[in-house]
């Protein structure tokens, strides 16, 4: 008996742990994308390369600047290894970020199995980031997520918790709540973001975990928003 309360105790703080989801599976970025069209979330341009002439022929396509992330289901935070380059100007500079993108990872992740490299749109700077999320809680069941994204999640720990499924109420509230919300109304002559677009983006987030029981966790981190776009650059989905 003791055992067993002993085993569930481990469970309980393996899902609610950010860090030890190995149990699931990390949806690949292909698989990611599809999703997040199914439920109206808007996703940056992006094409996955599998060489080093397909990414430059792409981005050529695309038009520079661009950004290069490695893809892999292996890896969940592409900077720490390397795997995100922002801001390449031109093809010179696209080979160096993917020769040293590629030595980097096979460093520092030998054994993940990499299915090529996203190349991205770079989105305009007068964006503010943040995290949009719902993970799968053992107690409470379906949980949305809203916060400051980027480095910032992490270090402020500025976040709001909504169970799903949620209403375009509920979402301003959680909009609402978090204490970085001055910035989201924005100041020193910033033009405030657009809340409808990222109320739409909480609402979409909800329906996909309510429908979707094998989705654990997702994070969308960061989605940018600005005064006019609302666009996710970076999504994690767990089955
Ligand atoms: N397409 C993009 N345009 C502009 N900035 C980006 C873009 N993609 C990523 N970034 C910036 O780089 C950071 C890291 O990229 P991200 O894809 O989130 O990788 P990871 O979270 O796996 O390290 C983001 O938080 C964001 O600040
Ligand atoms: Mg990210």
């Amino acid at each position: 008996m003791a055992r067993m309360q002993k085993k569930q105790k481990i469970r309980k703080k393996h899902t609610v742990n950010k860090q030890t989801t190995k149990a699931g599976r990390k949806l690949s970025d292909t698989e990611t994308r599809t999703m997040m069209k199914k439920y109206g979330i808007p996703f940056v341009k992006q094409v996955l390369a599998k060489t080093e002439d397909q990414a430059i022929s792409h981005a050529k396509k695309m038009g520079f600047p661009v950004v290069l992330k490695i893809s892999s289901s292996d890896i969940i935070h592409k900077t720490d290894v390397g795997g995100v380059v922002l801001d390449i100007g031109n093809v010179e500079e696209l080979r160096d970020a993917y020769m040293k993108m590629m030595r980097n990872v096979k460093k520092k992740r030998p054994k993940a199995k990499v299915d090529g490299v996203l190349v991205q749109e770079m989105v305009p700077a007068d964006s503010r980031e943040m995290i949009v999320g719902a993970r799968r809680d053992p107690q409470f069941g379906a949980v949305v997520m809203f916060g400051l994204g980027g480095v910032w999640v992490e270090a402020l720990k500025d976040v709001s918790f909504r169970l799903a499924p949620i209403d375009r109420n509920d979402a301003k509230r959680m909009i609402e709540s978090i204490r970085g919300h001055t910035i989201l109304k924005g100041f020193r002559g910033q033009k405030p973001v657009n809340f409808k677009l990222l109320e739409d983006c909480l609402l979409n987030v909800s329906k996909m975990i309510a429908k979707n029981n094998r989705i654990q966790e997702l994070d969308i981190n960061p989605l940018f928003i600005s005064h006019k776009k609302a666009i996710a650059v970076d999504a994690r989905i767990v089955v």
